[in-house]
């Protein structure tokens, strides 16, 4: 298992692992724009032996956003989300940013149970925040 920060060249796999667990992706341009141009952009890659598993994208300033984060199906509830998460945590402790927030579709059970596992408090919620459905903002203090 070998965390890195993510790469152009891992756009390709980001976009159809988006498309296969969301129906839905941020898109190759945007990806893009994200990795080069942003500069409080983060993302990151885990891989296995066999190359890619899945990614972690954030938005760092004086707190931290989460802007997308997935597994591939086939490798989820391994650990790999977890291993990503813990990293993506003491990177943040290092860089002396206290809070990580986050918003989950209130439907998204399996990703909820996670956050939940991971620490993380519900906030507040967005109603319709995605068109016909409710976002749940989740919070974590890093250095708790
Ligand atoms: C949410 C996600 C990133 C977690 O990564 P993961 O590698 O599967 O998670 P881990 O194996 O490290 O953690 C396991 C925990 O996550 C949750 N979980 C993961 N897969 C699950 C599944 N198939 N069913 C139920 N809970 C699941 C559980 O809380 C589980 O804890 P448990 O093992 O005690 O039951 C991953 O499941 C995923 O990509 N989901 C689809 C995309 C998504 O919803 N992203 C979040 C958008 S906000």
């Amino acid at each position: 298992m070998n965390i890195r920060k993510a790469q152009l060249k891992d756009i390709v796999d980001i976009v159809k692992l988006e498309e296969s667990v969301f129906h839905e992706s941020l898109g190759e341009s945007f990806l893009y724009d994200e990795m080069s141009l942003n500069p409080f952009s983060k993302m990151f890659v885990i891989e296995d032996e066999l190359g890619f598993v899945g990614y972690i994208g954030l938005r760092v300033d004086e707190q931290a956003e989460l802007m997308n984060f997935a597994i591939l199906p086939e490798k989820q509830h391994l650990g790999y989300g977890t291993s990503l998460m813990n990293y993506v945590l003491t990177l943040l402790k290092n860089e002396g940013i206290s809070i990580l927030t986050l918003e989950v579709r209130e439907s998204n059970l399996k990703a909820r149970s996670f956050y939940e596992k991971c620490g993380f408090t519900k906030s507040h919620t967005r109603k319709n925040y995605y068109k016909t459905e409710d976002a749940i903002v989740y919070m974590k203090e890093v250095n708790a």
